[in-house]
């Protein structure tokens, strides 16, 4: 076994991997970072093509290197240098595609799935999603959009909450803007995250100019009965 095909994931990057199932044509590992999902994915044959894209070019230099050193004469990788609103899925449009997003803001990928969804129309297309914060506008988003769920989960890492939303757009269950089967609140982590969660919608009401009522209210309403 190659070095590469050990490539150790935390927990968040594990779970997300462990939701990955072994019928599609094409993962986009995005925001790759160093690609340490892409990589696990691409050692396991997850797919029959894996791509790693990010915008920064000499992640992509040093995954490339690496994809060339220990899997030199296998065509099923690629890396692309992208802005990740971009990508080039309409090639692909026969084939199943899931794209993974994980570890930058909620609202970037607000943004970033503002342009992507409708590239995704007519398209057989799944989504992975984790982001940093702001779960409740990405999940608010999501349902605007018509996407449905498919899975959701919450990993905790160093001290800090992940949740991780597998959806696909129009499909699927409706998407719980508090999260909804992921809760399992004889979890204590999962009555801790509940609690910071509140918590801090609660601080934000000291900022007049946010307006968090709705949030701390949804939130409220999944506290389990004592
Ligand atoms: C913290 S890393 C996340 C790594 C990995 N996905 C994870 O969850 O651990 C965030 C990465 O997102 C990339 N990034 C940020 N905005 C991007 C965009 N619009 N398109 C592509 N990559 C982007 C950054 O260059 C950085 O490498």
């Amino acid at each position: 076994m190659s070095e590469l095909k050990k490539v150790k994931l935390g927990k968040r990057l594990s779970v997300i991997a462990a939701l990955v199932g072994d019928d599609y044509d094409h993962i986009w590992d995005c925001c790759c970072d160093h690609g340490l999902l892409g990589l696990q994915l691409l050692g396991k044959s997850k797919a029959k093509h894996i791509h790693f894209v990010d915008i920064v070019s000499p992640l992509l230099i040093e995954i490339e290197t690496k994809l060339k050193r220990f899997y030199q004469g296998e065509h099923h990788w690629h890396v692309h240098c992208l802005d990740v609103a971009l990508l080039p899925l309409q090639p692909y449009k026969n084939e199943k595609q899931l794209i993974i997003i994980a570890g930058i803001g909620g609202l970037l990928l607000v943004k970033l799935l503002t342009t992507l969804l409708p590239l995704t129309k007519a398209l057989n297309v799944e989504f992975i999603l984790s982001p940093v914060h702001h779960h409740y506008q990405l999940r608010h988003f999501l349902n605007e959009k018509g996407c449905g769920l498919i899975d959701e989960c919450i990993v905790a890492e160093n001290g800090r909450f992940y949740e991780v939303i597998h959806i696909k757009p129009g499909s699927g269950l409706p998407i719980s803007r508090v999260g909804d089967k992921m809760w399992d609140f004889s979890n204590v982590q999962h009555q801790t995250y509940l609690q910071q969660t509140i918590s801090h919608y609660q601080r934000l009401t000291k900022n007049p100019n946010s307006d968090v009522s709705e949030m701390i209210k949804a939130y409220q309403d999944l506290t389990p009965p004592v």
